[in-house]
């Protein structure tokens, strides 16, 4: 069998889920789910998706940026952010929005999808503007940009050498507090290279926190349905057999390394939301099948593991 590299047809449906993602968001966004300013910068196309859609992104999205604003709050502004897949995420903007401190953001994704959010960032001044670069310096090479405080870089995951040399090209500082974000981009990975990624990650990064959003109880008939839905949009999850359960996925990570994991289901996440949040969005947009939203929620969730050597707490961090 041909090896996979970049510019195959294999990447063609994985990079295309970029796609889907950030129009199911930007829908979202315009519903008034959340705020982001910065999400119709990068993505073009509008498409008008569905209520369930909305509210599970709207846990998705609300459950990350909180563990995130927990760690660096946790972890202070020495901390860095590196986010695998990232895709058209807008999170380090809604940070900097925010007013959240960091030293350093990486974003990794294939070239394909790299280079078109680098052509984004470069067209829209309100993109370019947020860049902490006190020497002024902002260097744009082949589908990546360099700035002091943000990287976005292409590299495909699956080859561990080039992901330590983009790593080094995007001053990723192994002895600073890293919050690892991986939306749904492991379960696209080969079982083994996705362990050689985990694990280089777990022995190089002293203090790390992951949180991996995917699916998660796939071993049962509605999941069995779930995960032919996405194969037959032309996507291998060659890495599904991480997503059977609470146990496997913790697993993947315990086993490559990292000190604990635990997971939330995304029904517990979506019920555990601040009771003002549920409110305002029952306003937005009635919802008539709230059993299936929860059904389909059950069967994806938050993992989040840890490396917690200088007793910091990690393991207690939340997303409420
Ligand atoms: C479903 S999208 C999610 C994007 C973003 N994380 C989000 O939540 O909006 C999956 C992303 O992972 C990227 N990806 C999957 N496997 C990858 C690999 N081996 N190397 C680099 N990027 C990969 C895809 O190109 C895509 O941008």
């Amino acid at each position: 069998m041909a090896a996979r590299s970049e510019g195959t047809i294999g990447q063609e449906g994985i990079i295309l889920t970029n796609d889907d993602a950030s129009v199911c968001k930007l829908s979202a966004v315009r519903h008034g789910y959340w705020q982001d300013p910065f999400i119709s910068h990068l993505v073009r196309q509008y498409e008008r998706k569905a209520p369930e859609i909305h509210r599970g992104y709207y846990a998705r999205v609300m459950a990350v940026q909180r563990l995130t604003e927990a760690f660096l709050a946790r972890c202070g502004a020495d901390a860095q952010v590196l986010n695998l897949g990232a895709g058209f995420d807008t999170l380090y903007w809604r940070l900097k929005s925010a007013g959240c401190r960091f030293s350093n953001f990486v974003e990794l994704d294939f070239s394909a999808v790299t280079a078109r959010k680098l052509m984004a960032i470069q067209r829209q001044k309100g993109l370019m503007t947020a860049f902490k670069s006190d020497e002024g310096e902002v260097r744009v090479g082949r589908a990546a940009l360099h700035a002091e405080d943000y990287h976005l870089a292409p590299v495909d995951l699956a080859r561990l050498a080039d992901v330590r040399t983009a790593l080094e090209e995007c001053c990723l500082r192994p002895d600073r507090p890293t919050i690892v974000l991986a939306e749904c981009v492991l379960v696209y990975m080969e079982s083994r290279a996705c362990h050689e990624l985990l694990s280089h990650l777990a022995s190089t990064l002293r203090t790390a926190y992951l949180v991996n959003y995917e699916m998660v109880g796939v071993d049962d008939r509605f999941g069995q349905i779930l995960v032919q839905n996405v194969r037959g949009r032309g996507c291998d999850l060659a890495g599904i057999e991480a997503c059977n359960s609470d146990q496997t996925q913790m697993q993947r990570f315990t086993g490559a390394g990292w000190d604990d994991a635990k997971v939330w289901r995304m029904d517990v996440v979506l019920r555990r939301l601040p009771s003002a949040d549920v409110r305002r969005m029952e306003r937005l947009e009635l919802l008539d099948e709230m059993d299936i939203l929860l059904q389909l929620l059950e069967h994806y969730g938050i993992t989040v593991a840890w490396r917690d050597p200088d007793g910091l707490g990690l393991g207690e961090l939340d997303y409420t």
